[in-house]
């Protein structure tokens, strides 16, 4: 085994991805391998996928390196409470053990927002920063990650706040702007009620935004009033990937 090395897959509603991490530099020292995600998001198809990705990463990898898998549902005890963008079939299912039977060796299991925000504090936005991180993404739904002194508080879920009447990400996830057709304003506004409503509940000390959409800061944040510095994460499409690699060798 490389010491310092870990696989990390990330599992969505779209796309299977993972990739070899350099956990010192917290950089991909392999190409990141994708495969899309079978039709139904089903826990056998899934599991076949994983499977298959994984061998392929396997054959480039030196030896058998640590595995993390991040995936979007709520995670307990290897238990996958919930279920966003993939079969509603994984509710319930001990998902961890489903995995290391499928793929064969022990693998540490997370919630993909937790993983993109460990990523985040590890190697990238929030290095170093003490006190509370608030890390959220922003694509289909709301993922969150609670990061304080640097310690992983999981499956925050901030994603489903209840503000003003309605489930937060079907109003502010980026989804929701292109499901609507918003402009960035229309959308600006939503996020400032959803944050301001975050940062009264949580007075955090840094705010991260993750998700496809932050390549697109410069339309939307600038319009956020804020108390609490607000940036955007360094690791986009592949925070994930870094974030299980990093936190099965943790
Ligand atoms: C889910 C979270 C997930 C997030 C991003 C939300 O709908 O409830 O568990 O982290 O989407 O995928």
């Amino acid at each position: 085994m490389t010491t310092g090395h870990a696989i990390g897959i990330d599992i969505g509603g779209t796309g299977i991805k993972g990739a070899v991490v350099d956990l010192e530099a917290g950089t991909l020292v392999s190409d990141r391998i994708k495969i899309a995600t079978p039709d139904g998001g089903k826990p056998d198809d899934i599991l076949e996928t994983t499977r298959e990705l994984l061998d392929r990463i396997d054959g480039v990898a030196e030896g058998k390196l640590p595995v993390g898998v991040c995936f979007p549902a709520i995670v307990k005890q290897g238990r996958t409470l919930s279920a966003a963008n993939v079969s509603k079939k994984w509710i319930g299912l001990p998902a961890e053990e489903l995995f290391e039977e499928a793929l064969e060796r022990d693998i540490h299991f997370v919630n993909d927002a937790d993983a993109a925000g460990y990523a985040e504090i590890r190697f990238g936005a929030a290095a170093g920063q003490d006190g509370l991180v608030i890390l959220t993404t922003l694509g289909t739904g709301i993922g969150s990650a609670l990061i304080h002194d640097g310690v992983l508080i999981p499956n925050s879920e901030l994603g489903h706040l209840e503000i003003d009447g309605f489930d937060a990400e079907s109003r502010a996830a980026y989804s929701a702007m292109e499901r609507e057709d918003l402009s960035w304003k229309e959308w600006a506004e939503r996020l400032q009620r959803y944050y301001s409503h975050v940062e009264f509940l949580f007075s955090p000390d840094l705010f991260v935004v993750g998700g496809g959409v932050s390549k697109h800061w410069d339309q939307f944040a600038p319009m956020l009033d804020l108390r609490t510095p607000i940036v955007p994460a360094q690791h986009r499409n592949n925070a994930g990937i870094l974030g299980a690699a990093a936190l099965a060798v943790r």
